[in-house]
């Protein structure tokens, strides 16, 4: 019996091609493993096909659980942006594929895994980085990053081994799906300057399609993690569906982004996030009620680290568990409600409360009830300032251009 290969496979054109590709250059029996994280498929169909290209075996796990409450919700607690603009829909996904790809080789008395990413990408980093803290001794095959094939002759490669080819010359994107977003590279969207067309969007109504009137939803979160959702509780994966469904509808979530890929080039990035945009903004406007300034500044700070080592692939590190016990201690308070409006493309926070808020109303009204001592202030100010004046009258006033100057 030869040995065995699991092959992270999604369908597509290069995984397809993979298959063949590693039992001729390997002479590597491949177990095709698909990995259900929502991206809606039809994965029967994708079992019978990693079978006819060649599979010994083709496997489907439903991950949508484990990528929503071991992944999702830890970034969501972070929030954790990449670049100020990304979700990390992808780059979250790639860890809990390493983490199955890991344990489907073992279960199968593999020597090896593979998965279809290129040498220009994240994703080879993300997914080897990962298989190689969780398991040292298999060996890592990436054919796209191996076989020096251009599209064309991956095309070509596929039809010459009657591999079913679904990408036309109508179609050249790249896509990943799944449950926190849609992330589409390639084609004409490899010039920044041109805007994307609208052909690339499917979760996404165009905001002037969108309806008139602005939709508005509740969501209700326990320690910064999503419950409810008009006052329906609601279980992590189904909550998520029901926001990419509803806000996609008003044509929220499209993000545009020039994005610094890990190994160092610049590249324009497509994502369509509408629950992510939504969740996002709505556990941010809950922590600006429960948390104290002090709490919400070093967030910020933790959430470009946390964003980062997702991105770059440092999920399985001790960095991560440290930053994610301090993230989960933060969530103990981030509990409540945030309304928000969906309206044309813009996804506004319009309300938020909560049984932790610190917003004190008799300390911030201005009308009858105001319980703040205003004649506390100027001492207060005296004491603030005093460094301030000291330090201009020994070196001058700071921050003064020339133009008032004399
Ligand atoms: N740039 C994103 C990331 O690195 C998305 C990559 C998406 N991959 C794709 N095949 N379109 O996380």
């Amino acid at each position: 019996m030869s040995d065995k290969v699991v092959l992270a496979y999604s369908g597509g054109l290069d995984t397809s091609v993979a298959i063949r590709w590693l039992k001729e250059n390997y002479k590597l029996e491949v177990i095709a493993l698909t990995i259900d994280v929502g991206n809606e498929r039809d994965f029967s169909a994708i079992q019978q096909k990693a079978l006819k290209v060649g599979a010994v075996k083709a496997l489907v796990t439903d991950a949508k659980e484990l990528f929503v409450n071991y992944f999702v919700f830890p970034a969501l607690q972070a929030d954790a942006i990449y670049e100020g603009q990304y979700p990390l829909a992808t780059a979250l996904a790639r860890p809990l594929m390493a983490k199955l790809l890991v344990d489907t080789a073992v279960e199968e008395g593999a020597s090896a895994v593979a998965h279809g990413c290129t040498g220009k990408g994240n994703d080879q980093v993300r997914f080897d980085v990962g298989v190689n803290t969780l398991a040292p001794a298999l060996k890592i095959i990436a054919p796209a990053r191996e076989w020096g094939m251009t599209r064309e002759q991956t095309i070509n490669y596929a039809q010459r081994y009657n591999i079913p080819v679904l990408i036309t010359a109508a179609s050249p994107y790249s896509i990943d799906e799944n449950l926190w977003g849609r992330s589409i590279e390639c084609g004409v969207l490899e010039d920044p300057w041109v805007e994307s067309p609208e052909e690339v969007f499917t979760w996404t109504k165009s905001p002037s399609e969108a309806p008139n009137k602005p939709h508005y939803v509740e969501i209700g979160f326990d320690k910064g993690i999503p419950v409810t959702v008009n006052g329906q509780k609601m279980d992590g994966v189904s909550l998520i569906r029901r926001l990419n469904e509803l806000a996609g509808r008003h044509g929220v979530g499209r993000i545009d982004h020039l994005e610094n890929r890990l190994i160092g080039i610049k590249s324009r990035e497509i994502y369509e996030a509408p629950a992510a945009t939504v969740l996002l903004q709505a556990h941010q406007a809950l922590e600006a009620m429960t948390l104290s300034k002090e709490q919400l500044r070093f967030k910020q700070k933790v959430a470009v680290e946390y964003a980062d080592l997702i991105y770059n692939g440092l999920w399985f590190t001790s960095q991560h568990q440290d930053l994610a016990a301090y993230v989960n201690s933060s969530q103990r308070f981030v509990t409540g409600t945030v309304r928000l409006k969906l309206f044309k493309g813009s996804c506004s926070v319009v309300g938020r409360k909560s049984p932790f808020s610190l917003y004190n109303y008799g300390l911030a009204t201005y009308d009858k009830g105001d319980e703040f001592d205003q004649s506390a202030s100027p001492g207060f100010i005296h004491i603030w300032g005093l460094p301030v004046k000291t330090q201009a009258q020994v070196q001058g006033v700071g921050g003064l251009g020339e133009e008032f100057k004399e």
